[in-house]
Formats: structure tokens, C-alpha cells, sequence
């Protein structure tokens, strides 16, 4: 269905070329100062036609405030918000009238519900995500306020131009390696802690492509243009760290918190691949090296000294930084032509027309970020809704030490 969260809900609605697309939020906390810049910031970093690198689509993006908040202030009803679609061009799409677009999701959509929208993506067109973002930029502000949480997304690829070995190391060691080596070599170097802990938007902002290391960020650009003058397409990744996570957020079983990350991650559009912490690298390292050892940080709290675990084990945040990477493909719409067949069976070759992202990484980057918004915030509610119940009861003063923290060594 079109929703997701549990008291933190967000249904999202639109076509890409329909009247508007937009959101309803339900189970924000009443009483937050919120306004139309607050969200409009994040749709303005998500908005077509920011540069070369982007599909030319010229939307503004303007949400507009329907209900749920009087006075800049959230009524804990509610929110809905809506974004006109504008430069709608359906014309554009005629081929597509005959083909279903390989990899794309015309021919699934007609598989499932027997009828599609007649232009564009319908709903699987990326406009949907707007309705994704605004809601996250309402998690985001609240989760800014309350509990100081910072979330943070880059690109770490573009086709194979990475970030440097040091600060984003491959996922797996290209086979044919030494099999006796158990060094974890640099997965988890002091380049990318550093870069976790410090990145912001702003820095990421400085870049066309999101890659906030000067070097790559120019070879991705080129990387970039060859597929667009080829009229082909390239995909990437995009990395994301969730900073001042409190411990204790994630269900312990089904809805674990990295879970609920993964099924928001790969709910965005041209999503392949999910990686938490130390993902598939993990795998090639022995638990004597992968192991997070806890360290009493001199204030009572217990910390690690490492985190592979990216800020969740057993399900359940411990506190440290949740750091995860997502693949992204090639995007499906080029106008290169292409062999492939007609709905009708015929075979023909389909030169896509239109106005299509050659990368979508540099635009995914806010979207991820409001789905990790959404996720936290939904999480947060449900264990303070936990915590709350628990708090209302009569202290137990009679339980084993096994089953409590102890106090007096911290
Ligand atoms: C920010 C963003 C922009 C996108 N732009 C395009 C595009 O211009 N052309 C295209 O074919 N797909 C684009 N996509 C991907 C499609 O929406 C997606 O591939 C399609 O819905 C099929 O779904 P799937 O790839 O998840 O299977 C975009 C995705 C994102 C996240």
C-alpha cells in the first residue's frame, strides 16, 4: 500500500503527471513549530533540474501547508501537503505507448493492476518521493529539537568511481585474494569514522554530484556527462550516518531498526542493495577483528571502540553512530535505442524520449535522508510509547542483579 510507520505514519500520494503529489502525516507530536520553508529546503536539495547531472524537468517543487498546523505550530492532527506537478509533458512519451520500458515499471504495473497511467511513470515516477521527503523534513525538525539527531547522506559512487579505498573500501575483495589474510585492512579506516562523525549537508551541498571529496566529485561529474552524451545511464550509491541516536530504539524481532532501514532504503525507486555497518566487508573479517568492545567512557555510559555493528545490534540502536549504503541502478529511460519488444509481443527498438536523469544518486541523497528521518522518528515514538507505560507502573525492587544494570560499577 502507499503508507509507512507505525505512529509516525506517512501515506503518500501522485502520479507524475498528475494535478499534485504530496502526503499525509499522521502522529506528529502536536505543539511543534513547524513551517513551509522548514520542508521546503530538503524538496528544493530533491527538485529536478539542478544541474547538468539532473533530468531538465522544471519543478519548483512549492509544497503548500493543508492541514494539521495553525499558527506555525503542528496540532497533532493530520498534516497534509501538496506539490503541484507543473511542467508536466505527457506527449513526451509516446513510444512508450507501445513499449513497456525494459527495467522500468510499465509492464509490472499493467501485470498487477491491468491498467497504468497513460504518460510518465505513473506512480513508480520518482515525484512520488516528494510526498517521502516533506514528511521526512517534519520527522527531521522534531528529532533535531528533541534529541539533537543529525542524519547526513552523500554519494559514495557513481558507476565505478568510489570515494577513495580509505574512506568507502569495496564491499568485497575482488576474488582471486590471499584467502589465508585475515587483515580487515581499511573498512573501517579513521578516514570514514572521521568523515561519519563530521560530514554535513552543507559540505555535501558544495558538490553538484553530493560527493564531498573534490577529487571524485570531478570524476564523477565526468562520469556522469559520458552517459548522458552516450544517452545511457549509471547508477551509484549513496552512504548515510544517523548521528545522537539514543540506544534502545528497534524492535527486537520483525521491525529490528536496521529492518525498518532496509525496507524504507529499499522502498525508494531504483534501489539494489542495503548495506548496515560493516555490510558484505563484514563478512571477510574474523569476529577477533570485527568484534565492537565495550569501553566505559568515563561518564557512566558504556561506548565501543569500534563500530562495525554501525549503531545496532541484536536489532536495537546502542547509541553509536548508524551508518548504512545503498546501491542505486543505472536508471532505466535512455534514449539510446534499445532492442526489445512491444507490449504486444513484436519485436522493435525503443529510443526513449523525454526528460530523464542520466544518475540519480545526487537527487536521492535528500530522500534517503527523510526515509531515515521517518524511520527514527517512528522507532522513537514506539519506545517512548514503551518507556511511558513502563514508567507508569509501581517500581519491582525485588529482581535478580542479572536482570537489571548494575548501578555502582558506572
Ligand atoms: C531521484 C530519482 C530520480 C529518478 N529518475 C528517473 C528517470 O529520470 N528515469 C528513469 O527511468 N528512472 C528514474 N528513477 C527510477 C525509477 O523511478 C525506477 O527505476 C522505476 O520506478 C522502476 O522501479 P525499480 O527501479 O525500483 O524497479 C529515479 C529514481 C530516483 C530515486
Amino acid at each position: 500500500m502507499s503508507t509507512f510507520g507505525t505512529l509516525f505514519r506517512v501515506t503518500t500520494y501522485g502520479e507524475s503527471h498528475c494535478a499534485s503529489v504530496g502526503a499525509i502525516i499522521d502522529g506528529c507530536p502536536p505543539g511543534l513549530e513547524l513551517s513551509a520553508q522548514d520542508i521546503q529546503v530538503q524538496l528544493s536539495r530533491r527538485r529536478p533540474g539542478q544541474s547538468d547531472l539532473t533530468t531538465p524537468r522544471n519543478e519548483k517543487d512549492f509544497v503548500q501547508l493543508q492541514s494539521g498546523i495553525e499558527q506555525g505550530v503542528t496540532l497533532g492532527t493530520p498534516i497534509a501537503l501538496l506539490v503541484k506537478n507543473e511542467d508536466q509533458r505527457p506527449h513526451d512519451y509516446t513510444e512508450t505507448d507501445l513499449y513497456p520500458r525494459p527495467s522500468h515499471a510499465d509492464y509490472t504495473y499493467l501485470q498487477k493492476y491491468g491498467i497504468k497511467a497513460s504518460s510518465g511513470g505513473g506512480r513508480s515516477s520518482a515525484r512520488e518521493t516528494i510526498g517521502r521527503v516533506a514528511a521526512g523534513a517534519i520527522a527531521e525538525k522534531y528529532l533535531k529539537i528533541v534529541y539533537g539527531i543529525e542524519i547526513v547522506a552523500f554519494v559514495s559512487s557513481v558507476g565505478k568511481v568510489h570515494l577513495p579505498a580509505t574512506i568507502a573500501p569495496p564491499s568485497l575483495t575482488p576474488i582471486n585474494s590471499d584467502e589465508e589474510d585475515d587483515t580487515a585492512n581499511d573498512a573501517l579506516s579513521k578516514d570514514l569514522v572521521n568523515l561519519l562523525s563530521t560530514i554535513s549537508r552543507d559540505e555535501v551541498d558544495k558538490y553538484p554530484t553530493r560527493c564531498p571529496h573534490p577529487e571524485t566529485s570531478e570524476r564523477m561529474i565526468k562520469r556522469i556527462i559520458r552517459a548522458k552524451d552516450a544517452q545511457d545511464s549509471i547508477g551509484g550509491t549513496v552512504t548515510c550516518v544517523i548521528r545522537n541516536v539514543p540506544s534502545g530504539l528497534g524492535e527486537p524481532v520483525f521491525d529490528k531498526f536496521e529492518a525498518s532501514l532496509a525496507h524504507a532504503m529499499l522502498s525508494i525507486p531504483a534501489t539494489k542493495a542495503f548495506e548496515i555497518g560493516s555490510g558484505f566487508r563484514g563478512t571477510e573479517v574474523p569476529g577477533s577483528q570485527h568484534n565492537d568492545p565495550f569501553v566505559n567512557d568515563g561518564t557512566g555510559r558504556l561506548r565501543t571502540t569500534s563500530n562495525w555493528s554501525g549503531g545496532i545490534q541484536g536489532g536495537i540502536t546502542n547509541g553509536e553512530n548508524v551508518y548504512f549504503r545503498i546501491g542505486f541502478k543505472s536508471p532505466a529511460t535512455i534514449s539510446q535505442a534499445q532492442d526489445t519488444a512491444k507490449y504486444d509481443g513484436t519485436p522493435g527498438s525503443l529510443a526513449a524520449r523525454g526528460r530523464h536523469d542520466p544518475c540519480v544518486v545526487p537527487r536521492a541523497v535528500p530522500i534517503v535522508e527523510a526515509m531515515a528521518a521517518i524511520v527514527v522518528m517512528d522507532q522513537l515514538l514506539i519506545q517512548n510509547s514503551r518507556k511511558t507505560a513502563a514508567n507508569l507502573l509501581p517500581p519491582i525492587t525485588t529482581l535478580p542483579p542479572t536482570m537489571v544494570m548494575p548501578k555502582k560499577d558506572f
